[in-house]
């Protein structure tokens, strides 16, 4: 629908930015620092840079955290690393790394800038990896007792916090990611138990932080996008709903109801790989309940009905690493609607707001988006980024935020993929997502100089007005 006037950003939003530990924090192995799954990530491509120093955040975040004040940033999105505080995973808690948090948030706290906590962003500790990992119940326990470390510590400064960041993606894609850990990928039977452990786990951590926090919020971060059938044929749009429950509301209704999704259940006992459910499993899923619903979008799927064969799979953009499509389920399809970026990403604001509002009709939560953006080639020519892409890019998202706040979605806060240049998941420091120029390439760390690209400039005058200019 067209709208005349469009409802104004609410006062208070928080405009913001994300990062994640392992991706901007280098230091890896620093100040008692244990390894992660993604610190030893044995499938990472040739040529790519590895996670050992990124950006060198830990030894400049004042320097990174005054930049992002002059950015003028309200909240700032970023991940604790379970192996600082406690290496390995499940014994001593490792002083060193406890305080740098302190250092890091009182630092935000001081420039007037929100910290939003994410608790675990794929970096399990490869210490509980070497013991099955998220295959062992033990993991749960684990993960319960660092989160209340985490309150503990942080709750008189933190009141935002989110459990486990896109666990979706971690399932579907972990090999690509690195968090399957040693054992490579393992059979769906054993990754959907991890699943379902994963989830016990993020719903201990709501439970405690209601408990010993009572003003602080908790909420999952998943990665969520709309699901469009490839045609109105009748078995394209089915196609579509089961994809769409397997994908992205298992891990919602999960997080929200506290029960399985029934189309996503029907999918796993049709599969013969549906998780052994303990006793209390059903209790505790149900008393872990969040307050808002944070989620990553960067672009939709487009989804027909199966065929039957090989011709269902597609790799996102040719990257091999990315699979799209499962036999019997659904066919991966092009959208011809949509342009790429460089990566062969499909770009769709629309598709934002309709995943906006689905979210919405569906759960009745406050919304926040932890990441959003495009990874990008960036070139520095004289000391200077200009990236009109990312530009074009974040305004037609920002743009959809504020038709969807117009369609009566609540969403109180935005933070686009990334605040500084940090290393890609699986794609290395090349592929640049900041708002801040970090000088390096995937083999020389250069000077690691801070710079302002463009989209700096414009996102400051953005945040200045409350989003009633896109410039
Ligand atoms: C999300 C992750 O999947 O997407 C981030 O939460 C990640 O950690 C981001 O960096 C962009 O993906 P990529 O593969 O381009 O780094």
């Amino acid at each position: 629908m067209d709208y005349t006037q469009l409802t104004p950003f609410p006062r208070g939003f928080l405009w913001g930015a994300s990062t994640s530990a392992y991706q901007v924090e280098g230091a890896w192995n620093e100040d008692g620092k244990g390894p992660s799954v993604v610190d030893l990530h044995i499938h990472r491509a040739e040529g790519i840079s590895d996670f050992t120093v990124a950006a060198d955040h830990y030894h400049r975040y004042r320097e990174d955290v005054s930049l992002f004040a002059e950015l003028g940033l309200k909240a700032y999105r970023f991940s604790i690393a379970w192996t600082r505080i406690v290496p390995d995973g499940d014994g001593e808690v490792n002083p060193a790394g406890v305080a740098f948090y302190h250092r890091l948030i009182d630092e935000l706290l001081s420039h007037g800038i929100e910290p939003i906590v994410t608790l675990y962003h794929f970096d399990l500790p490869a210490a509980l990896d070497d013991r099955g990992g998220w295959s062992d119940p033990a993991t749960i326990e684990a993960f319960a007792r660092y989160a209340g470390i985490l309150f503990d510590e942080y709750g008189d400064k933190v009141t935002t916090w989110l459990t486990i960041n896109e666990q979706n993606m971690m399932i579907l894609h972990g090999k690509a990611i690195g968090t399957t850990g040693r054992s490579g990928q393992a059979d769906q039977r054993t990754i959907y138990q991890q699943n379902h452990h994963m989830f016990l786990a993020a719903a201990r951590a709501m439970a405690l932080c209601h408990e010993v926090l009572p003003g602080a919020k908790i909420g999952p971060a998943p990665n969520i996008v709309s699901v469009y059938a490839a045609s109105p044929a009748p078995e394209d749009v089915l196609a579509a709903d089961d994809w769409d429950a397997i994908r992205n509301l298992m891990y919602l209704d999960v997080a929200v109801r506290g029960t399985y999704h029934p189309l996503a259940w029907a999918y796993l006992t049709e599969r013969g790989i549906a998780p052994k459910l303990r006793e209390g499993d059903a209790e505790t899923l149900a008393a872990g309940r969040p307050d808002f619903i944070a989620f990553n979008y960067y672009s939709t799927q487009t989804v027909g009905a199966s065929r039957g064969d090989a011709s269902d799979i597609q790799h996102r953009g040719g990257d091999q690493q990315i699979v799209r499509g499962e036999v019997g389920v659904y066919r991966a399809a092009k959208n011809e609607h949509l342009p790429t970026n460089a990566f062969g990403w499909e770009i769709d604001p629309v598709g934002f707001r309709t995943t906006m509002r689905r979210l919405w009709d569906r759960y009745r939560l406050p919304l926040i988006i932890t990441e959003n953006g495009s990874g990008a080639f960036d070139e520095l020519v004289d000391g200077v980024v200009h990236d009109p892409y990312r530009i074009d890019y974040l305004r037609r998202h920002i743009e959809q935020i504020r038709l969807a706040i117009s369609d009566g979605v609540d969403v109180f806060g935005y933070c686009p993929w990334s605040a500084m240049d940090l290393v890609s998941t699986h794609q290395g420091i090349s592929k640049r997502y900041g708002f801040i120029h970090v000088d390096r390439t995937e083999t020389d760390l250069r000077g690691l100089e801070r710079s302002r690209k463009d989209s700096f400039h414009w996102y400051r005058g953005v945040i200045a007005v409350n989003g009633l200019d896109l410039g």
